[in-house]
């Protein structure tokens, strides 16, 4: 049950890596989009998230005030990657501000995981 809880936390982590990474890669080549790798990203990290929220495999108490902040951001760059990448398709362009803040709060919520 552990071992199977860690390769959902491992998969969590690839989600993240994956999100943040096709984020980063876009932000350094200053590429001011989302790509569809974000979406994957997004989708890994948050039903392992999801999963990782019921109790199981684990002898100590999950703090839900924590983790419904963290789905709570999950569902806003959710948002900001459908409402973006629609934007992107028809006008051609995406306003930088969504493109940030998919960014810094990506980042934020490993920030809450890592150090809350
Ligand atoms: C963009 C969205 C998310 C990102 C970037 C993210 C990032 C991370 C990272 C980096 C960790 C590893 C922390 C560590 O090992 O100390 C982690 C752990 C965790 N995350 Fe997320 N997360 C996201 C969404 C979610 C959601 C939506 C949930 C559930 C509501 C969730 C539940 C958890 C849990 C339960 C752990 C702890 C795993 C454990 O040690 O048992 N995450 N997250």
């Amino acid at each position: 049950m552990e071992i199977l809880r860690s390769v959902v936390v491992l998969l969590h982590l690839v989600g993240f890596a994956v999100l943040f990474g096709a984020w980063v890669t876009e932000a350094v080549s200053r590429r001011i989009r989302f790509t569809r790798v974000m979406d994957w990203g997004l989708t890994i990290a948050g039903v392992a998230g999801l999963i990782l929220a019921a109790p199981w495999g684990i002898d100590y108490e999950l703090n839900y005030v924590k983790l419904g902040i963290k789905f709570a951001i999950l569902v806003v760059i959710g948002a900001l990657l459908g409402i973006g990448s629609a934007r992107q398709r028809r006008t051609g362009s995406l306003p930088p501000v969504m493109f940030w803040l998919v960014g810094i709060l990506t980042l934020a919520n490993a920030a809450i995981a890592v150090l809350w």
